[in-house]
């Protein structure tokens, strides 16, 4: 009795703490374009011709809020992507998108989002930030819970995914995911869907990563509640009138591309969350 409890207890514990980036992430790709700085808590990603380079956190999460402050590729950035995301694996993987989308010196880059449930995507919505991503760290966050998913940027909301269940769309809370982070080369479709193209006399391209913060659930071996022991607000969370306000504010002014508006791309109709997830 006892002995199996405290095993319910160590597969879902609920985590609070800024990474370490030497204890807490591997390197999965371009390990030499990687490096690790002070004593662990910054983490710099480089791309040159040569390779990008990624990694991932040692944990596995079901449901959690996270956030990362980076600060991304100054200057000319046209061509590249730095990816910061959650995932699980396999064919029918859930996923979920930051993407920030490089360009040229002056120009404003893109935020691009994701999700995938079961494997299936093309929920892309593209924003412009209100600020230079280029000049200071800010803080890109998800909150995931059995209710929503909220993507924010300074803790203000720019999309939410709702369970839609109920109208038979899938969303992610059975598969744990990883965070990922990456840097790489995209100029076949990244800035200005892929007329302009990497400089590579302007490499090494140089994102900047600190303070990853997950007060989540770390999942691990198959265990499907998550048990909860420290203040889990973020578990019950959902979009308030404030949130909702600002929420459709952002996207009035700062949304480039909607998936839930392009008739063209979807001529037996939209979406069916597209009616809910405003
Ligand atoms: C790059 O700048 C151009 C011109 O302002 C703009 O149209 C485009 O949306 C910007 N971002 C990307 C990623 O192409
Ligand atoms: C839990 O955290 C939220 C914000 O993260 C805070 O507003 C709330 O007061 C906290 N509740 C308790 C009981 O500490």
């Amino acid at each position: 009795m006892a002995s199996s409890c405290i095993l319910c207890a160590m597969a879902f514990i609920t985590a609070v703490y800024a990474a370490n980036f030497y204890q807490d992430i591997d390197l999965t790709w371009g390990n030499d374009h990687a490096r690790i700085l002070n004593n662990g808590e910054v983490l710099t990603l480089s791309l040159d011709k040569s390779s990008g380079s990624g990694f991932q956190l040692k944990n596995e999460y079901l449901f959690g809020k996270f956030d990362m402050q980076i600060k991304l590729i100054p200057g000319d950035s046209a061509g590249t992507v730095t990816t910061f995301y959650l995932s699980s694996q396999g064919s029918t993987h859930d996923e979920i998108d930051f993407e920030f989308l490089g360009n040229l010196s002056g120009d404003p880059y893109i935020v691009h989002t994701n999700v995938f449930t079961q494997g299936k995507g093309n929920r892309e919505q593209q924003f412009y930030l209100w600020f230079d991503p280029t000049k200071d760290f800010h803080t890109y966050s998800f909150l995931w819970n059995p209710r929503i998913v909220i993507f924010y940027v300074d803790g203000r909301p720019i999309r939410v995914f709702k369970n839609n269940e109920l109208i038979g769309v899938a969303f992610p809370k059975n598969q744990p995911m990883r965070i990922y982070s990456s840097l790489w080369n995209a100029d076949d479709w990244a800035t200005r869907g892929g007329r302009v193209k990497t400089d590579w006399s302007k490499a090494p391209f140089t994102a900047t990563f600190r303070e990853f913060n997950a007060n989540a659930c770390v999942s691990s071996s198959g265990v499907s509640s998550c048990r909860s022991l420290s203040n889990n607000s973020w578990m019950l969370q959902e979009l308030d009138s404030t949130s909702l306000e600002l929420l459709r504010m952002i996207q009035k002014n700062y949304m480039v591309y909607n998936y839930c508006s392009d008739l063209k791309r979807f001529p037996q109709g939209l979406p069916s969350e597209c009616s809910t997830n405003t």
